[in-house]
């Protein structure tokens, strides 16, 4: 099973649309993939609540994963309290032991996080191999960037296997703003090839897709969003 988080301790990134897609590419791309929402905020469970279709095989490994596409499962926010320890505290060995059980069932696990590095975070980079850090590009969000970089690096000395940084991804990048062409170039010349090929443009249709709770690959196949998701969906496969 492949597992993926994302995670960066700064809000508002791009981390939960990053993570819809990621799971729902990998879905159209044919994997059995697993959305886990370790956010309490529950964005990503909102965020897709609009897209099971009436004639969707409501078939899944665990009564407790809601089908939500083909190929498709999310574990809600509360859910994730519910698997680990039935309150508003997280059992990450529970979790990781929950994970385990599903080897074989699922081929992709995809982790939303928090806006922080708190034990709601830190677990999700415990039960993936694999981090990408969303940064949208602007000024502040270089902030606070490689604070979180140290942190994982320690995450992958302290735990062996997981939280390895699979690339930082460049989120709502405006086109038509100079400073968002200089932020990424400024990006690449400091993390090179940390940084991933795939840039996400800033698009509207990933907001009214969010709205309607619905992946942009359902709202609004041809927008650029659904584009530049595809593309690091295709990228992540690749490697
Ligand atoms: N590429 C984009 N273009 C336009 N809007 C976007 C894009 N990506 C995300 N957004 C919007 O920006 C807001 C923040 O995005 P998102 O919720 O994915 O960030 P987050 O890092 O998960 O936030 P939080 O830290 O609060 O969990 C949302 O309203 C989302 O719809
Ligand atoms: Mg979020």
């Amino acid at each position: 099973m492949r597992s993926i988080v994302l995670a960066n301790q700064k809000g508002g990134v791009g981390k939960t649309t990053t993570a819809i897609h990621l799971a729902h590419g990998f879905a159209i791309a044919g994997r059995r993939v697993l959305l886990m929402d370790l956010d309490p905020q529950g964005n990503a469970t909102v965020a897709v609540q609009g897209m099971l279709p009436e004639d969707t095989p409501t078939d899944a490994p665990r009564e407790w994963m809601i089908p939500v596409a083909e190929r498709l499962w999310l574990l809600p926010s509360a859910g994730g309290e519910a698997v680990s320890s039935g309150e508003a505290t997280i059992d990450t060995e529970r979790l990781q032991a929950v994970v385990a059980e599903l080897e074989g069932e699922i081929d992709v696990l995809i982790v939303d996080c928090p806006p922080r590095m708190d034990e709601w975070g830190w677990a999700g980079v415990q039960l993936c191999e694999e981090v990408i850090v969303p940064v949208q590009a602007e000024f502040f969000s270089m902030h606070g960037l490689s604070q979180m970089m140290a942190s994982l690096e320690e995450a992958a000395q302290r735990y062996p296997g997981k939280g390895r940084l699979r690339g930082v991804l460049p989120t709502m990048v405006d086109a038509k703003e100079e400073v968002s062409g200089e932020i990424l170039e400024d990006l690449r010349r400091n993390l090179k090839e940390v940084v991933l090929n795939t840039v996400i443009f800033r698009d509207s249709s990933l907001v009214e897709a969010a709205s309607h709770g619905q992946s942009v690959f359902i709202h609004s196949p041809w927008s650029k969003g659904a584009l530049c998701y595809t593309e690091l969906v295709q990228e992540i496969i690749d490697g």
